[in-house]
């Protein structure tokens, strides 16, 4: 991948502490603050919350000393000399927070999905490009040693020329009854919110390829109604199943489903078929984007059909979470490049954009992404 960062702009930190600031103080945060208390060369110095209060009971909570507040993620950059911001905020913000501290140069680690719309990630992707800062996206499961043997898998050769992909899982019953639930906060819902997993696995493992075209569905019969949902049906208003057929450059397709709520088990292993051999990961009961046990290789040996199951790899210590904040750290402070670069996010959100698109409008839709 091209690393965008010119080097003349690189800078190091070195006789100093990096300096970390937290843009949203909610659910997900404590993992962040958690893994950032584990890095002794990093201080959290500033936190900022747009509910009164808020961040203040945050770090009270998670034992953080000495940290300074802030209404809203302007204020905080205005007012504080951040090496890193964590974007911890709900999607419908994550465009707002990551130019305004990319365009005051500071480096961004982004909570996933990236954005709502590829409209919006193309803006931060020219934000970070014009600053030359850090920008990285909150795809943990990356630093899973599974993930990294389904890439090396693909990467060998050993599938052939790969040319379709079924992929996606899910839930049989799992509604985040919170922020993830509205428009307004969410943007969209599990298409977003556990989908990008799924297609990061996929397209990672390939290098991903440029979308052509989506055809896209998405429904939310479970979310809205009272009898399966009685604690959010009202405020319910995003997708909590979808469904599409992806047409990728290099004649491959994208056969995707995810969901939060139906009644079914899963809606499928993830499926890759190439023309010397296939794998099989099987999916999890609760879709968060890792690989639910052992993996099956399936390939033709010495005339005979045959199929090799492949052991879940060890976890890796500290965890994932840790991984992710670390490599973030690692990169500003060494003045590397993004863990997970929106060079390549930015395909994952065009993909979501063009499944949206394509369910409200009832036809396949092309995909676009602008030069950065
Ligand atoms: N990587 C993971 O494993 C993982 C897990 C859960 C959630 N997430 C992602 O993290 C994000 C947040 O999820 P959550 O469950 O913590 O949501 P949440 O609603 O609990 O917290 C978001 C917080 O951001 C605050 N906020 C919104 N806009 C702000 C702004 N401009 N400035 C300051 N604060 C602002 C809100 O007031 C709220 O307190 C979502 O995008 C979600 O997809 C990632």
């Amino acid at each position: 991948m091209e690393d965008k960062v010119p080097s003349e702009t690189k800078q190091t930190i070195s006789g100093r502490k990096v300096r970390i600031g937290i843009i949203g103080t909610g659910g997900i945060a404590e993992a962040h603050v958690q893994a950032y208390k584990k890095c002794p060369d990093v201080e959290i110095v500033a936190a900022s919350d747009i509910i009164p209060g808020k961040a203040e009971a945050f770090m009270k909570r998670n034992e953080v000393e000495g940290v300074r507040f802030y209404p809203s993620h302007k204020e905080m950059i205005e007012c504080e000399e951040l090496d890193g911001v964590s974007i911890c905020t709900y999607n419908a913000t994550h465009a707002e927070c990551a130019i305004y501290a990319l365009e005051h140069g500071v480096n961004v680690m982004l909570e996933k999905p990236f954005t709502v719309t590829l409209d919006e990630a193309v803006e931060v992707c020219r934000a970070e490009k014009k600053s030359g800062k850090i920008l990285t996206i909150g795809f943990q499961p990356r630093m899973d040693n599974n993930m990294k043997m389904i890439k090396k898998i693909c990467q060998s050769g050993e599938l052939g020329k790969i040319y379709y992909i079924q992929t996606g899982g899910g839930r049989r019953r799992f509604i985040p009854n919170s922020t993830f639930i509205e428009k307004r906060t969410a943007g969209v819902g599990a298409v977003g919110d556990i989908g990008c997993y799924s297609l990061d696995m996929v397209l990672g493992a390939i290098g991903y390829p440029k979308p052509l075209t989506v055809s896209g569905y998405t429904s939310g019969y479970f979310g809205a109604s009272p009898k399966y949902n009685p604690a959010g049906a009202a405020r319910f208003n995003v997708d909590d199943f979808s469904a599409a057929f992806i047409r990728l450059e290099g004649d491959i397709v994208l056969d995707f489903r995810i969901s939060w709520a139906m009644h079914l088990d899963t809606p499928g292993d993830t499926v890759i078929l190439g023309t010397e051999g296939a794998l099989r990961i099987p999916s999890t009961e609760c879709w968060n984007g890792t690989v639910g046990g052992p993996m099956k290789l399936y390939r033709d040996i010495a005339g005979e059909q045959a199929e090799m199951e492949i052991p879940l790899c060890a976890k890796i210590p500290e965890g994932l979470f840790y991984h992710k904040i670390r490599s973030f750290v690692n990169a500003v402070k060494n003045g590397g490049s993004a863990p997970v670069p929106s060079s390549e996010i930015i395909i994952n959100q065009a993909i979501i954009d063009g499944i949206v698109r394509s369910a409200e409008l009832g036809k396949e839709v092309d995909i676009v992404i602008p030069e950065i």
